[in-house]
């Protein structure tokens, strides 16, 4: 297979592992173009994106941009705050009236879970989901795949262990989708107050002892506590999660010495991590955010690359 033969990425669930293979070998060969002091190519010559961000983003939105921009694509991009979202406008008379001007492929971050797949029917352009709600968020556990699959030469037979609030991360659903389909086994830690109800569905131990969870793991991935989607009451308080749940050098001496610190940012220091770790040299933290240009590059060539006549 050397193309997608789909039209939006709208989640790792419904991606197969071959199609997750395609898009990493093409981001190897994206990284090479990063890597070039000239860093352009006109393979999107002519192809137009609108970037359209309903909610905060530094990583995402940054690395589209430039992914766009290294590409020669010709992109726009749109906050929610300042289009006309705010007079009232539905998120389909958006798309539509910038589909109409010519853009081609859609990148939507959104607070809504399902919002992607809402636009993505309703619209002819490409949709590529950026985050929806606590649904997925693909092109993040596609770059964290990436980041692995770079250090270690393979995903197959890793441990990871993903520490934290898993029931509001769309992160953590999108590495579960693909992780556990590139063949790695994934352990969730953290309170059972942040467990997912479904997450059975997934088939994942749920440890609620962080040492015992990192046994032997080749990766420990933490998570940002997404406060802005959670209920009051969750746990006792960011100090108490601190200490049973932060990810600190003393809580990982069971796991490999070749460990993989990971976090997707933005990190809250001190608490799901400590900076010590955050910034030590097991921390792939910024390789991350490096790795996310180069799925984007990868995700943009493989859906749009194509001559359009
Ligand atoms: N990891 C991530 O999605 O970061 P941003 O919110 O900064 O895009």
């Amino acid at each position: 297979m050397q193309t997608l033969r789909r039209k939006d990425i709208l989640g790792l669930e419904e991606i197969s592992a071959e199609e997750i293979n395609l898009i990493l070998e093409t981001a190897r060969s994206m990284r090479e173009i990063m890597q070039r002091k000239i860093k352009k190519v006109p393979t999107l010559r002519g192809r137009s994106v609108l970037n359209l961000f309903y909610e905060p983003s530094t990583r995402t939105k940054a690395s589209f941009e430039l992914a766009q921009k290294y590409m020669s694509a010709d992109s726009v991009s749109v906050a929610g705050t300042s289009s006309s979202l705010v007079k009232g406008e539905t998120l389909k008379d958006t798309v539509r009236n910038v589909e109409i001007m010519g853009i081609e492929c859609v990148i939507m971050r959104h607070p809504v879970s399902g919002s992607s797949h809402y636009l993505a029917k309703n619209v002819e352009a490409s949709v590529i989901n950026a985050g929806d709600g606590m649904h997925e968020h693909p092109t993040q556990g596609l770059l964290d795949m990436f980041t692995i699959w770079e250090k270690k030469g393979r995903l197959e037979k890793l441990k990871i262990a993903i520490v934290g609030d898993i029931r509001h991360s769309r992160v953590a659903r999108s590495n579960l989708w693909g992780l556990q389909k590139m063949g790695a086994e994934v352990v969730v830690v953290g309170p059972p107050t942040l467990m997912p109800p479904d997450l059975a569905v997934f088939g994942v131990k749920h440890f609620v002892d962080i040492e015992e969870a990192v046994e032997n793991a080749d990766v420990v991935m933490a998570l940002r506590l997404q406060k802005e989607r959670q209920e009051s009451g969750l746990f006792p308080s960011m100090r108490e999660y601190a200490e049973l749940y932060g990810v600190t050098a003393q809580r990982i001496t069971r796991a490999k010495d070749d460990l993989l610190i990971m976090h997707p940012g933005p990190i809250n220091r001190g608490i799901e991590i400590s900076s010590e770790l955050a910034d030590s040299p097991q921390s792939v933290v910024l390789e991350q955010a490096a790795s996310g240009v180069a799925i984007r590059m990868a995700l943009l060539y493989l859906l749009l690359g194509g001559i359009k006549e």
